[in-house]
């Protein structure tokens, strides 16, 4: 498998651990298992505390940590820049970041404000054009760019609001950096994966609702979980992938398909 993967000692960019629920920490985990070299970005020091203690239970593994606010440009920069300087080459990157303030969920979607708005665009969807910019001058063997969404951004989910939003323009975003960057053969994806209980669907004030209406409805009549979006992620960071670009791919247990 290994072979086929081609992602032994490529160079991993993942962004947005912030303890071991982030779907972020299920991709590193899966790329350790594929023998991928990971450099994480972190953005407070809270998160480089739970990192490391991580890391303790892969002491074989050797991983670097920056830290990189994905709402500063300066802060992206010196990150990717800090990474190209130590690893010389970017094959990949996992950009796993999202974030909006509570009372835009909260409150009725009529009500969002516009600085609301701007920060949720800013960090969850602007962050894939920032973060791949500055990655670009580095990912000189081509690559693989993933980033994570959620059905939100087509269907209207109670409660999600301004990251539907969001997510709508990561998609956009997606496929027209697909678009631009592809004649350098480096690929876009979004995953739009199923619901998980992780830091950030604790701002979803009706997540319980969602995962008992998933496990209803889906085709596979249950949740997904970290490991099953990990997984296809690493498909879409891999060789196997290399004629997937701009697309949206869901890991939902077939929850997108479904009507009534
Ligand atoms: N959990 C779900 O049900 C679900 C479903 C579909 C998509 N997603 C998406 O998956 C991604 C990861 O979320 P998660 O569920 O693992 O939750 P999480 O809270 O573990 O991860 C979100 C991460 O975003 C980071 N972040 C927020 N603002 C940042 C900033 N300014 N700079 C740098 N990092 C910042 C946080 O530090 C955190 O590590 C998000 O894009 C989320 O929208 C989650």
């Amino acid at each position: 498998m290994e072979n086929l993967l081609q992602l032994k000692d490529k160079n991993i960019v993942v962004m947005g651990v912030a303890n071991d629920r982030s779907i972020a920490w299920g991709i590193a985990k899966s790329l350790f298992e594929v023998g991928a070299n990971v450099i994480f970005t972190y953005r407070k020091e809270r998160s480089l505390m739970k990192l490391e203690k991580l890391m303790a239970g892969y002491e074989d593994q050797e991983a670097t940590f920056i830290q990189c606010d994905v709402n500063s440009d300066e802060s992206i920069k010196a990150a990717f820049d800090t990474i190209g300087a130590k690893v010389g080459t970017i094959h990949g990157i996992v950009h796993s970041v999202a974030f909006a303030n509570a009372e835009d969920l909260k409150n009725r979607f009529l009500e969002t404000s516009r600085d609301g708005y701007a920060f949720a665009q800013d960090t969850s969807a602007y962050s894939l054009i920032a973060a791949t910019k500055a990655a670009h001058p580095y990912m000189t063997e081509g690559g693989s760019i993933v980033t994570m969404s959620y059905l939100g951004a087509e269907r209207v989910l109670e409660g999600y609001n301004v990251m539907g939003v969001a997510k709508a323009a990561l998609e956009a975003s997606v496929r027209y950096l697909a678009a631009d960057i592809g004649a350098d053969n480096i690929r876009v994806n979004a995953i739009s994966a199923g619901a998980i209980k992780t830091l950030a669907a604790k701002g979803v004030p009706s997540f319980n609702k969602i995962l008992n209406r998933i496990e209803e409805s889906a085709p596979l009549k249950r949740n997904v979980t970290q490991a099953e979006v990990a997984d296809m992620t690493i498909v879409m960071l891999s060789h196997l992938s290399r004629g997937v670009t701009g697309e949206t791919i869901y890991i939902d247990g077939g929850y997108n398909i479904m009507g009534i």
